[in-house]
Formats: C-alpha cells, structure tokens, sequence
C-alpha cells in the first residue's frame, strides 16, 4: 500500500498546539538549543519551513549580567522572531535570577529555558551541567528564584535536563517534581544521562 492509498485522515497528524505559561506555540515543535547552532541566522531558516518554538543557543548568566558582546549577540533576536526563546545557564540562584531579571526587564525575551543538560566531564565533575539536580537545595534554589523573577514578566520558565548523571545516579523524577513545584511551565528531557553523552 502506497500512502497516496491512506484515507487522508491517516496521513494527517494532528496535534494540539503546545502551551507554555501565555504563549501558544500552534505547530508543537521545539528546536534543540545548540551552542554554535541555532543562532539568529539557523532560526530564520527554521522559520521558513513554519512554525515552531525555536531557542537560542545557551548563554551562560554570568556573561549575560556582564553583558559580554558574545552573550548579547547570543540573545539578539530577529525583529519577526514571534517568541523569543533564551536558554540560560548558571550554577547560583543570585546570579541566575539577575539575568533572567534582567531579560524580563528589558523585554528581551518571550520564554525562558535553564540548561541542566551539559555533560562535558570537566563541568560535571564540579557538580554543574548535568550534575547539578543531584545537589537537590541547590537545584531547587534556582529554579525557584528563576521562577519568581520570570513571574515578575509573566515570561514562563522552562527547564531542560538529563536522566541523571550515570544509570546509579538518575535525577530526574526528583528534579521534575521540584520544578514543578516550582511553578516551571514545562520541563524538556534529554533521554540520556550524562555518562552516555
Ligand atoms: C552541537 C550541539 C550543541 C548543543 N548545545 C546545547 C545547548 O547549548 N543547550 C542544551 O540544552 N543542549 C544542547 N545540546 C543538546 C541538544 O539540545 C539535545 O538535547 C540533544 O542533541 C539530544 O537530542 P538528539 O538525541 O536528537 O541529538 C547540543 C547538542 C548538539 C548536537
């Protein structure tokens, strides 16, 4: 059977629109944030082929509150850019609520995303990347002032993370029931742990 022979309703996939806090995002499709990636001009090529949620490639909050040319050229959006999506990174409550409060404030963004995915080794090992939910207070402590600080905007946080650090040390139900606690709007898993890259 060839799909041209398919009654039409078996060809069309239908799919509710994906929510996220206010913003409705019609067709359910989130790109991946990727450092070096998907940057303004990767964006707009998404663009033509429809709509989506397409995030930022990671900027890092310290760099972002020192407003390095790098990291404000990370969080540049194109001006048709409908929502505006920025994946942070940080590794303390303070530092991280000063960028995101700084994002709400100055209207830089439609949608946040923290990245607790990265499971480069020399990142993990000190505990951040892909490590960090397993500091449970800690991990708790910025998404909570993540969330409150993207309130203030009515700017929905999400969060992204791994499985766990290695199969003998899995995170993730835990750090989703916290984040969901916590009031994030949705929360992305990256199948895999750390260890299996
Ligand atoms: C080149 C590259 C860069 C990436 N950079 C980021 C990043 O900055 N932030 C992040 O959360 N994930 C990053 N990722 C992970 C992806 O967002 C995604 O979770 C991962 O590729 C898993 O999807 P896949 O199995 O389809 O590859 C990166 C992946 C690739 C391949």
């Amino acid at each position: 059977m060839t799909v041209t022979d398919l009654p039409a309703s078996a060809t069309k996939l239908e799919l509710p629109p994906l929510k996220l806090g206010n913003i409705t995002v019609d067709t359910p499709v989130v790109l991946a944030p990727m450092a070096g990636i998907t940057n303004t001009a990767f964006r707009r090529l998404c663009r033509e082929y429809g709509g989506g949620l397409y995030v930022s490639e990671m900027v890092t909050s310290r760099a972002l509150v020192e407003r390095t040319p790098e990291s404000m050229r990370i969080i540049a959006h194109d001006d048709d850019e409908k929502v505006r999506s920025v994946q942070l990174y940080g590794v303390d409550p303070e530092t991280v609520g000063r960028a995101v409060r700084m994002l709400v404030e100055e209207d830089r963004a439609d949608h946040i995303d923290l990245n607790f995915g990265c499971p480069v080794a020399k990142v993990t090992r000190k505990g951040g990347g892909a490590a960090l939910p397993w500091k449970t207070d800690l991990f708790t402590g910025i998404v909570q002032t993540a969330v409150r600080e993207a309130a203030k905007g009515n700017v929905p946080l999400t969060i992204k993370m791994r499985k766990g650090i290695d199969d003998d040390h899995l995170t993730y139900l835990e750090a989703g029931r916290m984040a969901r606690d916590a009031g994030v709007a949705a929360v992305a898993l990256h199948g895999r742990t750390a260890s299996q890259f």
